[in-house]
């Protein structure tokens, strides 16, 4: 087996980074040498400075990296970023000035045209966009535009997708730990402005096409709607859709089912067997019953109907911090990996 690629995580002790830290554990591909946080978290033992909070237990051998800070230098070729935003952004530029390729969680950079936004089962393509290129960023979308995107893409290869309108309800850990106070969201809808105009150009983009060096975004028109709901873990989303012609809900179904991506063609190490999976039950998916299934790595889809606006609607549901946030990231590497595009 050929040796492992070493790894940087900024934002490490965070949710999004403890999941690429759990997902890289004894990943056959990648392993971490650099942990990196905070100025809180600097120079402490990475177990030490982090409040492990998923329900694995901690990598034995990630406990004693000693962790840096954002200034300290790196020495990693591959950077995964999943920093608070501001702070990723700005560490980002600097890591690709000094010809690394990183591999962002954060949204700074989505929508440079030249920066693909990539999840690999709908747009793999994309990623040709860094070849040659001596640093660079790949970046994934917005945890809640994940699994539209996922959903979208087997749609509107085979009908074209004219119109989307997407309503979401997003769970309280897609705003990292600790999140909103408790009396906000307990008992509560808080609407999300933020969040609708990415999810609204990250799709127009994902669904785009290379030209020269860029993107040009697909041309349909899509609307949506955010919210924060009490849920922990796993975002909803509500969607209708006007398709390329008269499609029957089972089409759609016989479509959604039979997709598969580059990452289930190269059996790739993250992957699931299947990327969608559709139920037939009349009150399902539901957060607390479907995120996690098949390891949080797909997209769960139900209610697939008639829509008597757009023509068709379902319910759609992912895990946002694992497909929607870590797995998302650990895929796009494995993804390059086998594209021959990532640095050793
Ligand atoms: N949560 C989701 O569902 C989700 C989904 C998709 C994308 N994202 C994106 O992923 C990123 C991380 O989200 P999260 O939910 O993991 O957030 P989080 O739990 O709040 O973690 C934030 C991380 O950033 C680190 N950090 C803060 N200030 C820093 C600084 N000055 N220098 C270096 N590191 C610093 C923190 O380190 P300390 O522990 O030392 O403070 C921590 O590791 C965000 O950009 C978010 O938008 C999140």
């Amino acid at each position: 087996m050929a040796s492992r690629i070493p790894v940087a995580v900024l934002g490490a002790t965070g949710l999004v980074g403890q999941g690429i830290l759990s997902l890289l554990a004894d990943h056959p591909r990648l392993r971490v040498a650099e942990v990196i946080a905070s100025p809180r978290s600097a120079g402490k033992r990475y177990d030490e400075a982090t409040t492990w909070r998923r329900g694995d237990a901690l990598p034995a051998e990630l406990s004693a990296l000693r962790v840096q800070a954002g200034d300290d230098p790196v020495t990693s070729s591959v950077v995964f970023s999943s920093a608070t935003s501001r702070v990723s952004t700005e560490l980002e530029r600097r890591y690709i000035a000094e010809g690394r390729l990183v591999i962002s969680n954060a949204s700074g950079h989505r929508m440079e045209s030249d920066v693909p936004l990539v999840v690999p089962e709908v747009n793999a393509d994309h990623l040709e966009l860094v070849r040659g290129r001596e640093g660079a960023i790949v970046t994934n979308c917005n945890c809640a535009a994940m699994f539209v995107a996922m959903v979208l893409a087997p749609l509107h290869h085979t009908f074209g997708v004219e119109a989307v309108q997407v309503t979401t309800l997003q769970a309280v850990s897609g705003g990292g730990y600790p999140g909103v106070p408790s009396l906000h969201i307990l008992g509560n809808v808080v609407p999300l402005p933020g969040e609708e105009q990415k999810i609204e150009r990250e799709l127009q983009k994902m669904l785009g096409s290379v030209t020269g060096g860029g993107i040009a975004p697909a041309a349909f028109a899509v609307s949506a709607q955010s919210h924060r709901v009490p849920v922990i873990d796993g975002h909803t989303a509500s969607v209708s859709v006007r398709l390329g012609r008269d499609v029957e809900p089972a089409e759609v179904v016989a479509t959604l089912e039979a997709h598969r991506g580059l990452p289930q063609e190269r059996r790739l190490p993250t992957a699931p067997p299947v990327p969608i999976v559709v139920t037939d039950l009349p009150d399902r998916p539901q957060p607390r019953l479907d995120a996690e299934s098949h390891a949080g790595l797909v997209a769960t889809v139900g209610r697939v109907r008639r829509c008597p606006v757009l023509g068709i609607k379902m319910l759609v549901l992912g895990h946002n911090l694992v497909r929607g946030a870590a797995a998302a990231a650990v895929l796009n590497a494995e993804t390059l990996d086998t594209m021959g595009l990532l640095p050793a």
